[in-house]
C-alpha cells in the first residue's frame, strides 16, 4: 500500500469511540507515550508548542469522576439535577483505561489565542490518528465543567483545559463516517 493509502485509511477509519464500548484491558505506557509523542509534531506558529497534557490513570480516574460529579452538583440548579447525569461522570472515568486532559498554555504576547487553540486541535488529531493506528479507541469530550478543573489538574494562570481525551481498547465493528461530500464545502477560484 502507498503512504497515501495507509494514511487515508487511518484518517477515514478513525471514529470517536465512547467509554461504554471500552473493554477492561490496560493500555501499555509505551502505547500512551507513542500517542503523546505524535501530538508534539503538530504545526505551531512561532513554535509556541502550546499543547499540555495531564495523563490520568488508575486511582486518579476515580478522583476525576468524583470531581466532575461534585462540580456538576455544585453548578447545576437544584431543580435540574439529574442523578443519572451525576453517576455518568464516574461511570465514564472508570470505563476508560486512561484519560488525557487536553490543556493549552497561552502566550498572549506572542500569538493570538485562536492560533494556540488551532495548534492544539492539530495535536489532538495527531493523537487520534495514532491511536486509531494502534487500535486504541478515543474521543474528545468537552463538557462545560472542564472550565472548573484547574485545581484538580494543577493548571497555571496561563493554562486552560479544553477537553478530556478518553482512551480504551474496544471491540466495536468499524462504522462509516457521517459526512456530507467535501465538494459541497469547497469553492475553486481559477480565474
Ligand atoms: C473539539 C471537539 C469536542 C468534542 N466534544 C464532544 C463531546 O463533548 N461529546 C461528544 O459526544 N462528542 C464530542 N466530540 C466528538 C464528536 O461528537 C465526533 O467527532 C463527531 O460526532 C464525528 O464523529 P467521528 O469522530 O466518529 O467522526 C468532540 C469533537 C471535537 C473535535
Amino acid at each position: 500500500m502507498s503512504n497515501h493509502e495507509v494514511l487515508s485509511n487511518i484518517i477515514k477509519n478513525r471514529r470517536s469511540i465512547f467509554p461504554v464500548s471500552y473493554i477492561q484491558k490496560e493500555i501499555p505506557i509505551a502505547v500512551i507515550e507513542q500517542i503523546l509523542e505524535s501530538a508534539n509534531y503538530a504545526p505551531t506558529h512561532k513554535l509556541t508548542q502550546p499543547w499540555r497534557f495531564t495523563v490520568i490513570r488508575k486511582k486518579a480516574k476515580a478522583r476525576l469522576g468524583e470531581t466532575l460529579g461534585d462540580l456538576y452538583k455544585r453548578t447545576v440548579p437544584a431543580h435540574q439535577f439529574l442523578q443519572k447525569k451525576y453517576n455518568s461522570f464516574s461511570e465514564k472515568t472508570s470505563q476508560a483505561d486512561c484519560i488525557l486532559a487536553i490543556n493549552i498554555q497561552f502566550h498572549p504576547n506572542e500569538i493570538p489565542a485562536w492560533e494556540e487553540i488551532a495548534a492544539v486541535g492539530c495535536a489532538v488529531q495527531n493523537m487520534a490518528l495514532t491511536a486509531e493506528a494502534l487500535n486504541v479507541g478515543t474521543y474528545w469530550s468537552s463538557p462545560p465543567l472542564i472550565d472548573n478543573l484547574g485545581d484538580f489538574l494543577g493548571l497555571n494562570e496561563n493554562e486552560k483545559c479544553y477537553g478530556l481525551f478518553y482512551m480504551g481498547y474496544h471491540e466495536d465493528e468499524p462504522r462509516s463516517a457521517k459526512r456530507t461530500p467535501i465538494a459541497e464545502k469547497v469553492k475553486w477560484l481559477e480565474k
